[in-house]
């Protein structure tokens, strides 16, 4: 989601007289954001008239496989065709948009499948209401977020992410912060004010205890259900229990920076860029966009995950504009910037497939989505042009 334009006014202030600032005017984010423009008219023309949405293209396909309303990545793509209204103004968009944000509907009326609601029904409706403030879309939002409280757990402090996958207890996963900017703007836009205090609660508990000594993130942390003791950190999509998978500290790079907007709360900033430093410090790549896993055994003949590269690169031009520092500032923003350039350099799919980017890295362990193009690599490259293009 957008955050908020005053804070990039402020941030544009800030950030004028900048090393960054100067240095800015080659990368040309017009040329980027028409080529996802003409992209995801090249998709329009081939998804089914059947209420599915494109979720990813595999590696040697040129078809797009489709997913229903249920599946956790179905937000992504109504998310980018209202991006692309925002970017362009054109009227095309939102009718698409608001076409696919409206199969996910359903959603709002059932019980919680899982913890991934914020990642569907928030990069849908919630950057339609952004855009439209249609009322309709606020009380799915609103209900949704309803919803997903039903899923905290308050002996344990957090919601449980997976209700069908125990592994032994309360589980959690690092992705599960993402879906924190749903209850957050609810809690502030007419629901209850509780969901305020459920978000900060999962962000605390999470600081406590989702990360090593050296600031990288497990991917899931089992709980006691009755006690609230953690149990143990493991792992499902990263290369082990002990290893740095690179979209979960994506996840967490982004969610902390997003819960630091949402509450103002210094310890949420200080954390933020503690868990950005160790990303970046260990980010071993020229092009700075980073292998599935930091710790993959056959680097450097590992798939990368242009996916982590799309989320961070947005999420640290946002940590960017509420760091004090100046050398951390221009950091981020520089390697922000190269991660964008890169993506749009060496990443896009241009005529292979009709999605933006290739190279991301789903579930390498599962054997599943490995090296191809997925919809939420798309969604956060085209929000990071946005982001960057705003700052400028
Ligand atoms: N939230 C699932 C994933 O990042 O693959």
């Amino acid at each position: 989601m957008n955050f908020r334009s005053s804070t990039l006014i402020l941030a544009l202030f800030v950030l004028g007289n900048s090393s960054y600032a100067q240095k800015d005017n080659s990368f040309n984010i017009k040329k980027q954001l028409e080529y996802c423009a003409s992209q995801a008219s090249q998709t329009l023309k081939v998804i089914p008239n059947d209420g599915t949405l494109p979720r990813a293209v595999l590696n040697g396909s040129k078809e797009w496989k489709f997913v229903n309303y249920k599946d956790w990545t179905s937000g992504f793509w109504p998310g980018e065709l209202w991006y692309l209204y925002e970017a362009t103004g054109d009227k095309k968009w939102e009718k698409e948009a608001d076409k696919f944000s409206l199969f996910l509907t359903p959603l709002s009326v059932s019980k919680a499948g899982d913890h991934d609601l914020g990642f569907q029904v928030f990069n849908s409706f919630g950057n339609g209401y952004h855009l439209t403030k249609n009322p309709e879309y606020k009380k799915i939002i609103l209900k949704t977020a309803d919803t997903l409280a039903t899923l905290f757990n308050p002996k344990v402090g957090t919601i449980l992410s997976w209700p069908h996958n125990k592994y032994g207890g309360h589980n959690t996963i690092i992705d599960n912060m993402m879906n924190l900017e749903l209850l957050f703007w609810a809690s502030k836009n007419g629901g209850n004010k509780k969901l305020y205090d459920i978000a900060v609660k999962h962000a605390e508990t999470t600081m406590k205890n989702h990360f090593r000594p050296d600031y990288s993130s497990y991917h899931v942390i089992i709980y006691d259900y009755e006690t609230g003791k953690k149990l143990k950190g493991i792992t499902v999509q990263g290369y082990s229990d002990d290893s740095m998978w690179a979209r979960g500290q994506a996840w967490a790079i982004y969610g902390f920076t997003m819960v630091y907007r949402e509450t103002k709360d210094p310890k949420f900033l200080d954390f933020a860029n503690k868990i950005a430093r160790v990303y970046l410090d260990r980010l071993i790549t020229e092009d700075l966009i980073p292998y599935w896993d930091f710790n993959a055994p056959g680097i450097p003949n590992e798939p990368r995950d242009a996916s982590a590269a799309a989320i961070v690169s947005s999420a640290l031009i946002e940590l960017s504009t509420y760091t004090k520092d100046k050398n951390l500032k221009n950091e981020y923003l520089a390697k922000s910037k190269k991660m964008i350039e890169s993506l749009s350099d060496h990443y896009q799919s241009r005529e292979v497939n009709s999605a933006f980017l290739l190279h991301s890295t789903g579930h390498k362990l599962a054997g599943s989505e490995i090296d191809c193009s997925i919809n939420y690599a798309d969604y956060y490259y085209l929000e990071a042009l946005l982001r960057l293009k705003k700052l400028n």
